[in-house]
């Protein structure tokens, strides 16, 4: 080994470790990944992305063009439905649920599937613009049963 790779070892190492530090030092903590499923072609499914990066979210999003399937798939009861489904620490989020619901949902970690906010309400996280209207970010279990979550 040449004394410039253990010196090189050595810095990668101590950056590591000053890595660790500094995210246990830093107030916040590090988010969970949110992994998003998305039409293509859909603009406010984008400015829900954008505005989760925005609050601090690592967003990883995959366009398909077969969100009914995903739907199906994942288990997103119909009523609940919208246009982009997402998946963090092992919760399913339906539609423009805001970030603030979805770190309440990771800190209190409930007994459910997930959060939606069903259909496209003017006003809600990536559906700015027009008058806003009030809207409920409910909660589903496996049966389907749905409980209020939050209420905009
Ligand atoms: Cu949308
Ligand atoms: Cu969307």
């Amino acid at each position: 080994m040449t004394s410039t790779l253990v010196r090189r070892l050595t810095f990668s190492v101590m950056g590591a470790a000053a890595a660790i530090v500094t995210t246990v030092a830093a107030a916040p903590p590090a988010r969970t990944e949110l992994v998003v499923y998305k039409s293509p072609t859909c603009g406010c499914c984008n400015k829900w992305v954008d505005y989760l990066r925005k609050q601090g979210f690592t967003v990883v999003a995959h366009d398909t063009s077969g969100m009914t399937a995903v739907k199906a798939e994942m288990g997103v009861p119909d009523a609940l439905s919208s246009c982009h489904t997402a998946i963090v620490g092992g919760y399913l989020i339906e539609g423009h649920v805001p970030a603030a619901d979805i770190e309440r949902l990771l800190k209190e970690h409930p007994k459910v599937v997930g959060l939606a906010v069903a259909g496209m309400v003017t006003g809600s996280p990536g559906m700015e613009g027009g008058t806003p209207e009030h809207y409920k970010v409910m909660a589903f279990d496996a049966k389907g049963k749905t409980t209020v979550f939050a209420s905009y």
